[in-house]
């Protein structure tokens, strides 16, 4: 039976596609208030606001490719059976070829009507007020913002909670629940943490860090892993 991957992504595994992390110097949250575009009263105040902020990153996304880092992650399913835990509204991982991805914080190129969180369409366009989702309602990114429920958080838990090796790249890990998912690791279980920047490290036994760009860092665990088995 093939041994199995639990890996958590956050932002910094898309940085080096082009797309901006958060929390980095330069990063989203610093050109944006978190409480005017990713937030219900965000929405409730200045919905166009929001629907601009998202459809700028979906254009973006569009334009943008997987890199070296998400193709690595792709190619483990060879040998392992992997989940990817991803904080990312980017649907790179999938671009790369990874089969088994949960979004905890929704996906940029799904679109939802504000009433009913389940009536979910495609979205690879910008999103308009006045807009209808089949419910009749108006449309809103599938974003989960802060204040709402991360529904996903409970088909990654048994995910991390089973798994032999568990990698984390690139999350600075403030945001919860994502960030407690580091905490239902088994003991023995193997783990890693990949990122460039002195991040501080989560208190989990036998962690260890590699201190390097997703692409490299990344590159070379995935080859570690497929020589191991
Ligand atoms: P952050 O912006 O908070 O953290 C990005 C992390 O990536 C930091 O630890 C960086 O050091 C690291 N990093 C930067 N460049 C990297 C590279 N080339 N390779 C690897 N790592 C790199 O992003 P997240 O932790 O993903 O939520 O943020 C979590 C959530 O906060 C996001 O999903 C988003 C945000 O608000 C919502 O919008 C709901």
């Amino acid at each position: 039976m093939k041994k199995k991957i639990a890996v958590l992504t956050g932002a910094g595994i898309s940085a080096e596609s082009g797309i901006k992390t958060f929390r980095d110097s330069g990063g989203l949250w610093e050109e944006h208030r978190i409480e005017d575009v990713a937030s219900p009263e965000g929405w409730r105040r200045n919905p166009q606001l929001v629907l601009d902020f998202y459809n700028q990153r979906r254009r973006q996304l569009l334009q943008v490719a997987p890199n070296r880092a998400h193709y690595a992650l792709a190619e483990l399913e060879s040998k392992y059976s992997v989940t990817i835990i991803t904080q990312n509204v980017d649907d790179l991982h999938e671009r790369a070829g990874s089969t088994q991805v949960i979004h905890l914080h929704g996906e940029l190129l799904k679109a939802r009507s504000v009433l009913n969180e389940h009536c979910i369409v495609p979205c690879h366009s910008d999103i308009k007020l006045g807009d209808k989702a089949p419910d009749g309602a108006q449309l809103r990114p599938h974003i989960v913002w802060f204040g709402e429920a991360v529904p996903e958080i409970e088909n990654a838990i048994p995910k991390v909670r089973e798994a032999d090796i568990f990698i984390i790249i690139g999350t600075s890990l403030v945001v919860y629940p994502a960030a407690g998912l580091v905490n239902y690791a088994r003991y023995e279980a193997r783990k890693w943490l990949i990122d460039p920047n002195d991040t501080p490290m989560p208190l989990v036994p036998n962690l260890r860090f590699i201190q390097q760009k997703a692409t490299v860092g990344v590159d070379m665990l995935v080859k570690q892993l497929l020589a191991d088995v």
